[in-house]
């Protein structure tokens, strides 16, 4: 498919259905990933494909209890956000049905091997995922071009120990990130929901308009 229009309709699936993922169309989206560009080309990132039932149910019983802290947290108010409440219901079933997510792909990555440029900065440290966030777009467009829909979760995080454990992850290995696979049982949106151009690029300074940004669609 055209590229922009899966950049711009590749949504974050929050309903999947039960239908496996073929072997060949699992290791083309997992090659995707293996071209992204990393730091020194040092390519730190390695995939886990999990399909094991009970291991994604083991990923799901870890991944429940943190959801439903942060969940706790939205609806406290102590956590702000723009959600709406049907947008948080459908993130909420999504956690639910994480297990019937017929392939969750554990992003791993060599943490010795990132570089944290801006770690003395006094502010939250962006540099050392710059080499693991595009191995993990490719795989997630490549997925998009073959009609199957993901969603890039960061929250397991929060359980890597136990993540480590059950998936044997050797020690110099860090996660990164669990992407969801699978065949979406709703439409792909027709276009994104994304802030308009004119409001996050500019020219030359920053706030100074780009020129025809603001016509951008
Ligand atoms: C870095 C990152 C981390 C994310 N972590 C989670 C997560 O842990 N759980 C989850 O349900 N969604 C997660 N998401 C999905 C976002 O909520 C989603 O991409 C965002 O709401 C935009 O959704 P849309 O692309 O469907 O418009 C994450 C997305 C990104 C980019």
């Amino acid at each position: 498919m055209d590229l922009l229009d899966a950049m711009q309709t590749m949504n974050a699936c929050r309903y999947y259905k039960p239908d496996p993922v073929a072997d060949d169309l699992l290791v083309k989206v997992l090659n995707a990933a293996r071209w992204a560009a990393t730091g020194s080309n040092k390519q730190p990132v390695s995939l886990i494909a999990v399909r094991d039932a009970a291991k994604r149910r083991a990923l799901h019983d870890l991944y429940q209890p943190i959801w439903d802290s942060v969940m706790q947290k939205y609806a406290s108010g102590e956590f702000k956000s723009g959600f709406t409440p049907s947008f948080l219901q459908h993130v909420d079933h999504f956690a639910k049905h994480i297990a019937e997510v017929p392939v969750l792909v554990v992003v791993c990555a060599e943490w010795r091997e990132l570089t944290a440029l801006d770690a003395n900065l006094g502010r939250t440290v962006l540099t050392p995922g710059s080499s693991i966030y595009p191995a993990v777009q490719n795989l997630m467009l490549a997925a998009r071009n073959e009609g199957l829909g993901t969603t890039l979760t960061t929250l397991l995080a929060l359980a890597e120990p136990q993540v480590k454990a059950l998936l044997d992850i050797p020690e110099h290995l860090a996660t990164a990130a669990v992407v969801m696979l699978g065949w979406p049982a709703k439409p792909f949106p027709a276009k994104l929901k994304r802030k308009p151009l004119d409001t996050m690029a500019f020219l030359d300074s920053y706030g100074a308009p780009l020129p025809g940004a603001g016509a951008c669609l």
